[in-house]
């Protein structure tokens, strides 16, 4: 993936900046990369910490023949880029948990939030935007975040070479989204399950609920298959569920 890279020192959120730039014709490939985020956005609205130190980066696509449907899939293709860029520059064993946490050690080191627009069941842009906690002391982050997040360089004791990481997952990502291009989806369920830290887990409902199951893995949708007693369930990406 070519294009040019728009360095940015301080911004609410670098998804935010190339949702506007792709709506006002940027082409396929920019990377929007800011130095922290004051109103950095997570999964399913919520805040995303992002001080100094971290990547906090956005991919800007124009897919070419990606349905609706592989959109999903998108989330599952750029945690794992991510991972394996992680693996590969910060040589930390990195895997994934259901649908777009990196985790070290078993704590989270960083996510991904892929916002895209469609038309006529095809999308037409995407914004994958990723954020890797990497050079920063944990006592940045609020006090709650610390017994389940940690950042590269607490796990590693060394520090990340930030442009290094994000030429890597732009190289990766390029990779796995010309495979969804060309319908290779099956290849994308591959490397997730590879890495994939999720199966076994119990899983209940965000906001509370009736019901726990166990985790068993994704199907061919990328959703989350669960186990509920002796019932089977498929979750899609938007269902809000704790994954313990
Ligand atoms: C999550 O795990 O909830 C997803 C976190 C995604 C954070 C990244 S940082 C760069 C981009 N800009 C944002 O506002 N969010 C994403």
């Amino acid at each position: 993936m070519g294009g040019r890279i728009i360095r940015l020192q301080s911004v609410a959120s670098t998804n935010d900046v190339g949702k506007r730039l792709l709506r006002d014709g940027e082409p396929h490939g920019t990377v929007v990369v800011a130095a922290e985020q004051t109103q950095g956005r997570g999964q399913r609205g919520r805040r995303w910490v992002s001080p100094p130190g971290g990547l906090w980066a956005s991919l800007l696509l124009r897919p070419h023949g990606m349905s609706v449907a592989q959109a999903g899939l998108l989330n599952l293709a750029a945690a794992v880029a991510a991972a394996e860029a992680v693996s590969s520059v910060c040589r930390a064993a990195t895997r994934v948990k259901w649908p777009n946490d990196l985790l070290v050690s078993g704590r989270k080191v960083g996510g991904v939030l892929v916002e895209t627009s469609a038309t006529a069941g095809t999308t037409k842009w995407a914004v994958i935007g990723i954020g890797v906690n990497a050079n920063f002391h944990l006592d940045v982050l609020p006090r709650r975040l610390r017994t389940t997040t940690t950042s590269l360089r607490h796990e590693t004791g060394h520090t990340v070479p930030l442009d290094a990481l994000l030429a890597e997952i732009r190289t990766r990502v390029g990779i796995l989204v010309e495979l969804l291009e060309t319908g290779e989806d099956e290849q994308i369920l591959a490397l997730w399950r590879a890495l994939d830290s999720t199966p076994g887990r119990e899983v209940r409902p965000a906001r509370g609920g009736g019901w726990h199951g166990r985790a068993a893995g994704i199907d061919s949708w990328g959703r989350l298959v669960v186990g509920i007693g002796k019932r089977v369930t498929h979750l899609p990406t938007s269902r809000g569920v704790v994954i313990e």
